[in-house]
């Protein structure tokens, strides 16, 4: 499990300080896949890099598998008392934590071969162990026919391969992705996440998964963090928070996701939609896995002499279930109307009246 407590952390520069990190608390458990997302600038690669200490915070706590790596308290004077972690037990703790990188950062002038053995030179391990490790691990990435090849020659889903057996080399129990796909094609994205998600299932490897695309929170994390300057401002299931967004960026991230996001377009371009008049509601409705695939639309019709027509659609598909939104314009007498609307949020579908 990974925790962490009142969590600072601020950059002193010379046009001012940078808070990029302000109070977050969250926790981690094991063998889940956990994302963080939020636009560049918004504090993930420096929460992600406290974690192994990579960056050291100003105040709060960390602890990863039981052990604390960084603890403060405010002492007499008033002043933040820190205790961090450091050398031999520093090493140690930083081996159970492997880490993944948008540029891959493997060592050009190797082979694939000794950029993965790389971790294990230091270790005072055996050579002929070495070997039959860094097999396993290009094994593991399905690249045992790359071994002897050099990072130039490769594209950049097979980089990122390198890089994530390089980071496995030490037998982590956490891996931390730092937008590990955003320099990758959309195949290539959808090659490594699949390859993530397949780790996380054989080796109950514990995921911490930053990007700035919700595309990716949808395919693999089970639970994510959303961070706005520097704060954590809505965390939750992926699909608690998918299906009822409460922050505006979040609304935002989710919208970005979905057809739904040609709404405004639509409605600044289309008066008839925008002008609701009386026995014509414009209604965004919500199916979550409960309601998704019930036939509530046709029996609205039969039920209530209202006419629904539909605008838009989109259905994700996320780790939990399913997550279906309509916009509709519903037509009919007032009171059919309201009746249906009535009628819907029995069905456990979320009705918004746009
Ligand atoms: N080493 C640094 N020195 C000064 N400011 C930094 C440093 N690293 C990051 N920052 C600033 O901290 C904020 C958060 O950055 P970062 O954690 O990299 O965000 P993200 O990964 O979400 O894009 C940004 O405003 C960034 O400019
Ligand atoms: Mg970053």
């Amino acid at each position: 499990m990974i925790k962490i407590t009142n969590l600072n952390k601020t950059y002193r520069s010379k046009t001012g300080d940078v808070y990029a990190a302000k109070n977050v608390t969250l926790s981690i458990n094991d063998g889940e896949i956990y994302g963080i997302i939020g636009y560049s600038g918004a504090g993930k690669s420096t929460l992600v890099r406290c974690i192994n200490l990579l960056e050291v915070p100003d105040s709060g706590t960390i602890e990863v598998n039981g052990q604390t790596l960084f603890d403060s308290s405010v002492g007499d004077d008033g002043k933040i008392k820190a205790s961090v972690v450091k050398g031999k037990k520093l090493s140690e703790a930083r081996r159970g934590i492997g880490m993944i990188f948008q540029h891959f950062n493997l060592l050009d002038r190797s082979t694939v071969f000794d950029n993965v053995a790389y971790p294990l030179k230091y270790c005072g391990i055996k050579k002929e162990e070495i070997s039959s490790r860094v097999t396993e691990l290009l094994d593991l990435v399905g690249l045992s026919d790359k071994k002897d090849a050099y990072p130039s020659q490769l594209s950049g889903g097979q980089k990122q391969r390198v890089a994530i057996a390089r980071a496995l080399a030490n037998r982590p129990s956490v891996l931390l992705s730092d937008e590990a796909t955003s320099a990758l094609d959309p195949d290539a994205t959808e090659s490594i996440l699949s390859l993530l998600k397949e780790l996380n299932h054989k080796l109950g490897l514990t995921i911490v998964l930053i990007t700035h695309e919700m595309s990716i929170i949808k395919t693999i994390t089970d639970r994510v963090a959303v961070m706005e300057d520097g704060e954590v401002v809505e965390q939750g299931d992926t699909y608690d928070v998918f299906s009822k967004p409460r922050a505006d960026i979040t609304k935002k991230f989710v919208n970005s996701a979905s057809a739904l996001s040609k709404l405004d377009e639509l409605l600044e371009n289309d008066e008839f939609l925008r002008n609701a008049k009386k026995n014509r509601r414009l209604i965004r409705l919500t199916f979550d896995k409960n309601s998704v695939g019930d036939a509530v639309i046709s029996e609205l019709s039969r039920k209530f002499s209202v006419n629904v027509s539909i605008v838009l659609a989109n259905v994700d598909i996320l780790q939990a279930g399913t997550l279906g939104n309509l916009v509709s314009v519903i037509d009919g007498r007032e009171d059919d109307i309201e009746a249906a609307l009535d009628h819907l949020c029995k069905c456990s579908v979320g009705v918004e009246v746009i």
